[in-house]
């Protein structure tokens, strides 16, 4: 009897394992296959070549890139190196990164920058708020961009037991932001089992200097994170659901559901087109390429676009899906008039033309 029972226990346990893990293989792209969608006249940006995860663009056209990524279980073929904040002018002829100087007094060495959000003040003073990850802790660091010196004036450094493992971060202020956790648990083994297990118990935190507070919860792997032009919605990307969720600001900062667009794919960083509100988002299809890392058969990029977000009806369309190696592990993309831009984890950065 005792035995029986234990067997059938067994027997639950495992097909509830068995059950989850499928379905992580799918979520992750295992059983993927890609319907590639070219695009023409794209070119390598030069300067990036070891990552560009989180892209913004200012409204002049100057676009910030963090670089340099070190996140667990991901290759980083720049491990000796810190990351860095890399600037890109879109009205030269030629795009090229440079390397943005950091003021004295910020850990340059220990800095891995992760997602990058910036808010201009009224009086044009441009904040870039960086998740970083030193030293396997998570920290939100605030500068200021100084145009003409090519410069970030460290402002100060956010830490806060609410953002214990932060992805994406979107400002709302010069001092608040939202932010996205992509962990509920914060070490090894939980972090694996929450994974494979698919536990949707992430959060996203609202901060700012007079409260800090869970302002979403229930997600499994809550990635990007943006805000509506007209400031009311957040969306948020949930990577390992594959949905993109749409939430109301409340007046005290919590987040209302509004609706959720299942994409399909892995979506991870998603930009707001501040002149049309669509969304594009950089999405990583056949992800756990990203995990067993092979220069022949690499992860892929994809980007998609969503129109009408806040409609009845909105519409989704791949605009780029790619398998080959010149573009490996895509994570952002980011439009800027007619020129596309599509970030990687840890590989390099294109530059597309659209409509031509
Ligand atoms: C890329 O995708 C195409 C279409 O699915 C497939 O035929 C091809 O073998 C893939 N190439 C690699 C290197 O995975
Ligand atoms: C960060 O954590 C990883 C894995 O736990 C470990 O190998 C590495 O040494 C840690 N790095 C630092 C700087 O503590
Ligand atoms: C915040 O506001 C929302 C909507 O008005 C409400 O449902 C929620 O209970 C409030 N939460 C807190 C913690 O006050």
């Amino acid at each position: 009897m005792g035995k029986r029972v234990i067997l059938a226990l067994f027997t639950v346990i495992l097909s509830v394992v068995a059950y989850r893990l499928v379905d992580l293989c799918n979520k992750m792209g295992v059983f993927r296959e890609l319907d590639l969608v070219e695009l023409g006249n794209c070119h390598l940006i030069e300067g990036v070549e070891h990552g560009s995860e989180d892209i913004n663009i200012l409204p002049g056209g100057l676009a910030l890139i963090s670089s340099g990524l070190k996140y667990p279980s991901l290759p980083n073929f720049n491990s000796d190196r810190p990351g860095q904040i890399l600037l890109v002018d879109l009205n030269k002829p030629t795009l090229t990164a440079v390397e943005l100087r950091i003021s004295r007094g910020f850990d340059v060495e220990s800095f891995n920058p992760h997602g990058l959000s910036t808010y201009i003040d009224e009086d044009g003073t441009v904040y870039v708020f960086v998740v970083n990850h030193p030293r396997n802790i998570t920290t939100v660091e605030v500068f200021m961009f100084e145009e003409d010196q090519n410069s970030l004036i460290h402002l100060k450094t956010i830490q806060h037991e609410l953002l214990h493992s932060v992805n994406d971060i979107v400002a709302l202020s010069s001092d608040s932001f939202y932010a996205t956790n992509d962990y509920y648990f914060a070490h090894e083994p939980l972090k694996t089992l929450e994974i494979v297990l698919g536990f949707s118990w992430c959060s996203v935190v609202y901060y700012s200097p007079s409260e800090v507070k869970v302002a979403a919860t229930g997600f499994r792997f809550a990635n990007g994170i943006n805000v509506s032009p007209d400031k009311r919605y957040i969306y948020i990307a949930e990577s390992l659901a594959h949905n993109i969720h749409i939430m109301e600001i409340n007046p005290n900062n919590t987040l209302t559901p509004v609706k959720t667009l299942h994409v399909g794919t892995l979506p991870d960083n998603l930009e707001v087109d501040p002149k049309t509100g669509d969304v594009w988002i950089g999405c990583c299809p056949i992800c756990w390429k990203l995990f067993f890392y092979n220069p022949e058969y690499t992860p892929g990029s994809e980007v998609i676009r969503i129109e009408n977000i806040l409609s009845k009806d909105p519409k989704v369309t791949q605009v780029y899906v790619s398998n080959d190696s010149v573009l490996q592990g895509s994570s952002v993309a980011i439009v800027y008039e007619e020129k596309l831009l599509i970030g990687t984890v840890f590989h390099k950065a294109l530059h597309c033309e659209l409509g031509s």
